[in-house]
């Protein structure tokens, strides 16, 4: 599997306020805003491109515009989080929607709504969660997306943790990961160690949605 680890200054440091404890819910969303743009801008680095004829106030130059941009494909809930960024970066790319929540107790994904496409199987994907933990939310996700046909998928994630990049490895998907790190491991609940917690209470505050 092809994985870009995103080894910038800039991103590095948005990372580590999203690792800080102390960031509240405001500046936690606030940095995973900024490190989105940025690994959105290099997840689109290989994008088809078309040339076409622009006039500035004085010349004729060469303008460049992506042929077809990627569909956006938020997991909800911690993913909605990248959605802004992805959209600042790419801005008419469309969005579908995954929903799952994992058990807390078998740490199994529970699925809870799909909103896509019939039909994906000319789309370019950039799945967005900024966590990938052990796999199974996004494998369940990517099983989702090639069932529709997908055959071109990235997924965008900031903190990856290698079980879950060895389970995306060994899956025979067809996706490559765009990632800020990778942690060494998951604990005994399943949580991203050194990681950030749990990403969707620290955008939006404790689940709510009890399943
Ligand atoms: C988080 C995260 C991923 C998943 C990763 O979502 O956003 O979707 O966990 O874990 P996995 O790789 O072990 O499946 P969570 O289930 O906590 O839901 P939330 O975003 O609604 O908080
Ligand atoms: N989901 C999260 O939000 N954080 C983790 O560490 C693991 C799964």
């Amino acid at each position: 599997m092809d994985i870009t680890i995103v080894d910038h200054p800039l991103a590095a440091a948005r990372l580590t306020i999203m690792r800080d404890r102390r960031s509240d819910n405001s500046v936690f969303r606030a940095a995973l805003r900024d490190l989105g743009a940025m690994l959105i801008y290099e997840a689109a680095r290989d994008l088809d491109v078309e040339r076409f004829d622009t006039e500035t106030p004085v010349a004729t130059a060469t303008g460049t515009r992506l042929r077809k941009p990627p569909i956006i494909v938020p997991v909800i809930r911690a993913g909605l989080g990248m959605v802004d960024p992805a959209l600042s970066m790419i801005p008419d790319a469309q969005v579908g929607f995954i929903g799952i929540a994992r058990d807390e107790e078998t740490h199994e994904p529970v699925p809870y709504l799909e909103a896509l496409p019939e039909d994906m199987s000319d789309e370019t994907v950039f799945i967005v969660d900024p966590m990938l933990a052990t796999g199974g939310s996004l494998l369940h996700s990517l099983k989702l997306l090639c069932d529709r046909g997908a055959k071109d998928i990235t997924a965008v994630c900031m903190v990856s943790a290698q079980p879950g990049v060895d389970a995306l490895a060994n899956s025979g998907y067809p996706v490559r990961l765009v990632t800020a790190t990778v942690d060494p491991e998951l604990n005994a609940d399943a949580y991203i160690v050194p990681g950030l917690g749990d990403a969707g209470d620290r955008l939006y505050g404790p689940r709510n949605i009890h399943l």
